[in-house]
């Protein structure tokens, strides 16, 4: 396929679409009956279980969405990624987030060099550094160990630290491993957050790491401000230097912000925002918090589904799997969303951190080449931990509309609990609901079986389930710190592939930058109206209504 061809004009593609009327005959209830089919459509690596038997889909339908691939030149474009070639190409940026996570002896080049000692350079220092502060011989300005940090950032330098922390936080051996320390999150330019992340916290005590890619971020840049003048308040401006470290692209806007360069942990272009929980944006603060040697695992373990990614043919390649399923459900059944179920409290904040993975990668309107498209690319991302979503939305899963659902679940709980006298532990109980949702929602439940349970005739149609309604399972052996980086590396990892069928680039995000330059615009006018009592102007009608208002 010529690059500046679109997808959709392929021959493969127009297979599908007409293989939609094939696959609109077929129930779940069905397909379902047919072992060997679900045989097929289940793919083991590392521990993990993925069983895709409850897509709306049959053999045939992954035949083509093959050929789709091949069309798409999937392979090639994996290779490109790995090889280090320019594929974000509005940015002329190679897309390397699999060279943060690489063994110390991989070569993997970006502009000619070898990108590889230098992220073993920075997670040396990580190791170090965060070492130094775990120990108590890096001190706070007053000689007090520092316990707490707080790191300030947003987006892609904010949702997978966040996610992470969130998911290490009742690991076992990470909880031993962060005894008598606090890790918090300050992202938001709302005045509440920062309120809400100091509150408990003293300064003495407390070690600010400053997290942006650019380090001109609006919000991350007023947070650090506002934390640098907390600190300074408190311990004299001096002390800045003991309690404030960063981690950026931009190592002179460090230094200009105050910040002793020395003291700055460098990442490159190379890394998307989205994907750079594996730079130092993630490995400091969950270094700091759980020893280098936890968050070792977790790179390990994105690495292994890495290597996965780019080596196991499509039909036993995880990633790609879920990428061609979900632009089956996205682009030819029609489905705009998807629902990520993790049957674990601990993966809570895997959800928004995949809204921002997915919703910014694939958002996008025109092909990589810049023609518009004549389909749909991107989904709409959201979940919930169950049993919790169960209570939630689920009804409009069961009942309305139709949702592809991901149900992720854990074999071994981190944090077990048996009652006495109950043989069913409470996690068995959390993962019977795992195994009973994709059923009822692919089964559903027919007028006859109603019938049959003498359901009151007004109350059928109210308890009907249609069923037929599509989800995967993906089953992991425990939720440790490498179970956590092999997650992460195959959501990473199917939303490159979605992207690279579709045609599109997903490594930009040219679609946050009109909000930004129109909030200036406002900010301009904020602060000519606050000092000099300037009228509002330039504004629409609407706009400088609610200005006027707020002013007053
Ligand atoms: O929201 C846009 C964005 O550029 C994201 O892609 C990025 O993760 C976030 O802002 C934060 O950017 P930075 O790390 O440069 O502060």
């Amino acid at each position: 396929m010529a690059s500046s061809a679109l997808i959709s004009d392929m021959e493969a593609w127009k297979e599908l679409k007409a293989h939609v009327e094939d696959i609109k005959k077929t129930h779940l209830r069905d397909l379902m009956n047919d072992a060997q089919r679900c045989q097929s459509m289940m793919v083991e690596f590392d521990g993990l279980l993925l069983d895709y038997s409850r897509q709306n889909a049959t053999l045939a339908t992954i035949e083509k969405l093959f050929k789709l691939a091949e069309t798409a030149n999937l392979k090639q474009k994996i290779n490109q990624m790995f090889g280090g070639e320019p594929i974000n190409s509005t940015e002329n940026r190679s897309v390397l987030h699999v060279a943060l996570r690489a063994p110390r002896d991989t070569v993997i080049q970006s502009d000619g060099k070898n990108v590889v000692p230098d992220v073993w350079k920075v997670l040396d220092k990580i190791q170090e550094f965060s070492e130094r502060v775990r120990s108590g011989s890096w001190v706070g300005a007053t000689g007090l160990p520092l316990k707490d940090v707080v790191a300030v950032g947003i987006g892609g330098s904010f949702l997978g630290p966040l996610f992470v922390h969130t998911a290490l936080q009742t690991d076992p051996e990470a909880m031993n491993s962060a005894s008598g320390r606090q890790l918090r999150f300050l992202a938001n330019v709302d005045p509440i957050d920062v309120a809400r992340n100091i509150t408990g916290l003293n300064p003495e005590t407390t070690l600010v790491v400053v997290v942006s890619k650019t380090f001109t971020t609006a919000e991350t840049m007023l947070n650090a401000r506002t934390l640098r003048e907390w600190i300074s308040a408190a311990l004299g401006p001096s002390a800045v230097a003991k309690h404030m470290v960063a981690v950026s692209t931009n190592l002179a806007l460090v230094e200009k912000f105050g910040i002793d360069p020395n003291n700055a942990f460098a990442f490159w272009d190379w890394v998307g925002g989205r994907y750079s929980v594996c730079s130092a944006v993630g490995v400091l603060p969950l270094s700091l918090q759980y020893g280098f040697p936890i968050v070792e695992k977790f790179l390990k373990g994105a690495a292994s589904i890495d290597q996965h990614f780019y080596s196991a043919p499509h039909e036993k390649n995880i990633p790609v799997l879920l990428g061609l399923l979900s632009v089956w459900n996205v682009s030819f059944l029609g489905y705009p969303a998807r629902a990520i179920l993790p049957y674990s409290q601990a993966l809570e904040k895997f959800a928004p951190h995949i809204q921002q993975v997915s919703m910014e990668s694939n958002g996008k309107g025109v092909s990589i080449d810049g023609v518009p498209l004549p389909f749909e690319a991107g989904e709409i991302d959201f979940g919930e931990p169950g049993t919790n979503g169960q209570h939630s939305f689920y009804q409009l899963i069961h009942q309305g509309r139709i949702i592809p659902c991901d149900f992720i679940g854990v074999v071994k709980s981190q944090q077990p609990v048996n009652l006495k006298g109950e043989v069913v532990s409470n996690h068995d109980e959390l993962m019977s609901n795992f195994f009973a949702q994709p059923d009822a929602l692919a089964y559903g439940k027919t007028i006859e079986q109603l019938q049959k349970e003498n359901v009151a005739e007004h109350l059928i149609p109210h308890k009907t389930f249609s069923g037929n309604r599509p989800s995967l399972s993906l089953l992991l052996p425990s939720l440790t710190a490498y179970n956590v980086g092999q997650l992460l590396a195959i959501y990473e990892h199917r939303v490159a592939v979605q992207g690279f069928v579709w045609g599109i680039n997903s490594f930009d995000q040219w679609g946050v930058e009109l909000g930004k330059s129109l909030a200036t615009q406002v900010r301009k006018q904020l602060h000519a109206s606050r000092t000099n009592d300037e009228p509002v102007q330039g504004f629409n009608f609407s706009t400088a209504t609610l200005l006027k208002r707020y002013l007053e």
